[in-house]
């Protein structure tokens, strides 16, 4: 038989069942279906696009990205067209690839929050049926890319809360829940992860970016245009680990989201076993642009080589003892 018919790949993250564990990340995939040529995107369990604010926004300036080894760093600043110019112009040709569809939202402000919130909610409505596929709203507390910014929203709890209260408020009535994409860049996040479950998210995605800078040591400038950036792939994999097993300890009822250095079925496997429901290819799709469906192919053929039969069973593995739990210590 072959493996995707012996494994069922369906996990739930919340209330949202996905056909698949593995996703793509926001800003990884582009703002649409661009993935679609190079994979079937309905194979996926979502395509979580580029994070949208209530206005169109330029971005940093270039350069944005900067290859490292095992990773890169990045400083996009948040460039998108605005939720409604998303709509209209990004929005169809998701629809027309059958995907699952997570939308990501941004604010500088509180303010600016709700009404990105309110934005999609409005887009939702006038998309009636076409926008089924559209399963849930991550809003990204944790960009460490923004000009000007006074810190990141996610290393402040009560502003997290507030953020995620005010855009669970926004979206009543669009059906859609919520999910706080949080930082690691603070030893707060178990009680961040509690607050923003308090106030209405239904589900948390671990970790966004680690704060770096690069210097070139030729000009002894940064090589990124604004300076810092944000750090991912591999290098970051097991401050993901961590940050999804501290999480899913202390708030083991909370769905988990993982995201961080996910490029081989291997990466899936951990954040998994470390509590995640399901788990987000990033970076990786930027060496290659097949990577979230070869990840998704592969911890299939894992799963089956391993004797398991659901992939949902793989989440917190490492909670209850990990595979082959150890013996008792001796007296
Ligand atoms: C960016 O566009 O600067 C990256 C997005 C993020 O880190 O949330």
């Amino acid at each position: 038989m072959a493996a995707d018919r012996a494994v069922d790949t369906r996990v739930r993250v919340g209330s949202v069942e996905l056909a698949h564990a593995v996703m793509t990340a926001a800003g990884t995939s582009g703002h649409g279906a661009e993935l679609a040529r190079y994979c079937d995107l309905s194979g996926l369990g979502a395509v979580v696009v580029k994070s949208l604010s209530v206005m169109p926004w330029p971005g940093n300036p270039a350069p944005r990205l900067h290859p490292l080894p095992d990773g890169m760093i990045n400083s996009v600043g948040l460039q998108g067209p605005g939720v409604a110019g998303w709509f209209d112009e990004f929005f169809p040709e998701l629809v027309t690839s059958r995907c699952r569809v997570v939308i990501s939202l941004w604010g500088r402000s509180l303010d600016e929050y709700r009404q990105a919130a309110l934005a999609v909610a409005d887009g939702l409505r006038r998309a009636g049926r076409a926008a089924d596929g559209v399963v849930a709203v991550e809003v990204n507390l944790s960009c460490p890319n923004l000009e000007g910014r006074r810190g990141i929203f996610a290393h402040d709890a009560e502003l997290s809360a507030a953020v995620i209260d005010a855009s669970v408020a926004a979206m009543s009535g669009a059906t859609r829940p919520v999910w706080a994409k949080l930082s690691p860049n603070t030893d707060r996040l178990v009680e961040i992860a509690g607050a923003v479950r308090g106030a209405g998210a239904e589900a948390v995605t671990l970790v966004n970016t680690v704060l770096g800078l690069v210097l070139d040591p030729e000009t002894g400038r940064a090589v990124l245009g604004n300076g810092g950036g944000g750090v991912s792939g591999r290098i970051i994999h097991p401050v993901a680990q961590r940050a999804v097993f501290d999480v899913a300890s202390a708030h083991p009822d909370l769905p988990i989201v993982g995201v961080g250095g996910v490029s081989s079925a291997a990466e899936a496997v951990a954040l998994l076993q470390a509590g995640a429901s399901a788990v987000q290819v990033g970076t990786a799709t930027f060496a290659d642009p097949r990577a979230p469906a070869t990840v998704a192919r592969d911890l299939v053929t894992w799963a089956a080589a391993h004797g398991i039969t659901r992939l949902s069973d793989l989440t917190g593995v490492a909670h209850r003892g990990g595979i082959h739990p150890l013996p008792p210590a001796q007296g």
